[in-house]
């Protein structure tokens, strides 16, 4: 048996190729270090749905697709009560994501990836006694979510480091919440159960919930200075060091890379202080020295969500919606994952061992 099933090869896909040991992700054919730079959203989008969603149109279609996708989400949000909003954030959003009718078509993969993108800046801007903005079914994706957070039309830069963030968080191989998506597809259930089931498996620190906690190690860090001793007392206590490490990576997380660059272009247009971009760097230094020692035949390295935190933090999400956010770009790989598992692969239906008690006769 192998325990979490490290190396264990469960689906064959044309979507994206995670080379751990070269540092290098593939999606359909092209490297993340080339999607990140030029591409959007929308583009993305096109190149994971093509061929595995009926009538999937090109960028532009699908950049008028999800406009009108948005503005049918944003019915749902009439339908946050205070009762709704006394829950924390993801479970908000995660009920509302229960209300999207399910099926297998192009509407309904359009109306998944508009959900999270609407859903978690209204809720935001609900929990802060604001009125949620409705869509702008002509803008961009991206600079519509921005919009739809801050109330102003955002910064050009601003909306290209965000469409860096979804295009390079978009699709990864088989991580947990994919894998969760493609077994539930496999039985033939709708996208829409398959996104939900998928939202559920990104919640947990160890795979989508670990940029807020990323965050709360920089503000207790506070100075550069004081990152070896407090790291090296969060290993000795048997704390994982959030944002570092990596089930597949062996040399560097590419996702990491493009989100740093993502990163100092908010730098240099002055919407991230020197400070925290200089504290950050010394955390990950430091991190690296020490998990190089505390471990050295692993070589963990820093992952996706370090950068990802700071630059949510940045466009101005509050932390405890930086899992939505994840869900607002991973949805677009769950659903064409789940497109191919349904259209070309098998019930997922591995064994277990038994190590349990023998059988005994009932007194
Ligand atoms: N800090 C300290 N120790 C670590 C870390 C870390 N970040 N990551 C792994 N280790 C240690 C483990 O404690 C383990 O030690 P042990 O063998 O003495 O028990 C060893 O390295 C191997 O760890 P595993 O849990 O087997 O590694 P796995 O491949 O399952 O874990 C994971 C990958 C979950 C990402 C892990 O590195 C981790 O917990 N990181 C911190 C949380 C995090 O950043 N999550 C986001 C992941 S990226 C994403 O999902 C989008």
């Amino acid at each position: 048996m192998v325990n979490g099933l490290e190396d264990v090869i469960a689906a064959e896909t044309v979507l994206s190729d995670v080379d751990g040991q070269a540092g290098r992700l593939i999606i359909r054919g092209h490297s993340l270090d080339e999607l990140a730079e030029g591409s959007c959203y929308e583009d993305v989008l096109g190149l994971l749905w093509v061929e595995l969603i009926d009538g999937c149109p090109d960028a532009r279609g699908l950049a008028a697709g999800l406009g009108a996708a948005r503005v049918r989400a944003f019915e749902h949000v009439r339908a946050v009560d205070r009762q709704l909003l006394a829950l924390p954030l993801y479970d908000v959003v995660l009920s509302l994501l229960t209300r999207i009718e399910d099926g297998d078509d192009l509407a309904t993969a359009l109306n998944l990836v508009a959900a999270p993108a609407v859903f978690a800046p209204a809720v935001i801007r609900l929990r802060l006694g604001r009125e949620p903005l409705p869509p702008d079914p002509m803008l961009p994706h991206a600079a519509d979510m921005l919009r739809m957070l801050q109330g102003v039309r955002p910064s050009a830069t601003q909306v290209e480091a965000l469409d860096r963030y979804l295009v390079t968080a978009s699709d990864h191989g088989l991580n947990a919440s994919t894998f969760a998506a493609r077994v539930i597809a496999s039985t033939h259930a709708g996208l829409a159960a398959a996104a939900i089931g998928a939202f559920c498996a990104l919640k947990g620190p160890l795979h989508g919930g670990a940029p807020g906690p990323v965050l709360d190690m920089l503000d207790d860090i506070e100075e550069p200075d004081r990152a070896p001793t407090w790291l090296e007392s969060a290993l000795a206590n048997g704390e994982r060091l959030m944002g570092f490490g990596h089930r597949v990576y062996r040399v560097r997380d590419p996702r990491a890379d493009a989100l740093k660059a993502a990163l100092e272009l908010l730098t240099r247009s002055g919407e991230v202080t020197v400070e925290r971009l200089r504290l950050a760097e010394a955390v990950e230094r430091a991190a690296l020295e020490l998990l190089a020692r505390h471990k050295p035949d692993r070589r963990l390295q820093t992952n996706l969500e370090f950068y990802t935190a700071l630059l949510l933090e940045a466009l101005g999400f509050p932390r405890d919606a930086f899992t939505c956010v994840f869900a607002a770009s991973r949805v677009g790989g769950w659903i064409a994952h789940a497109r191919e598992q349904t259209l070309r692969g098998r019930l997922i239906r591995p064994q277990s061992r038994y190590v349990g008690p023998r059988a005994q006769a009932i007194a």
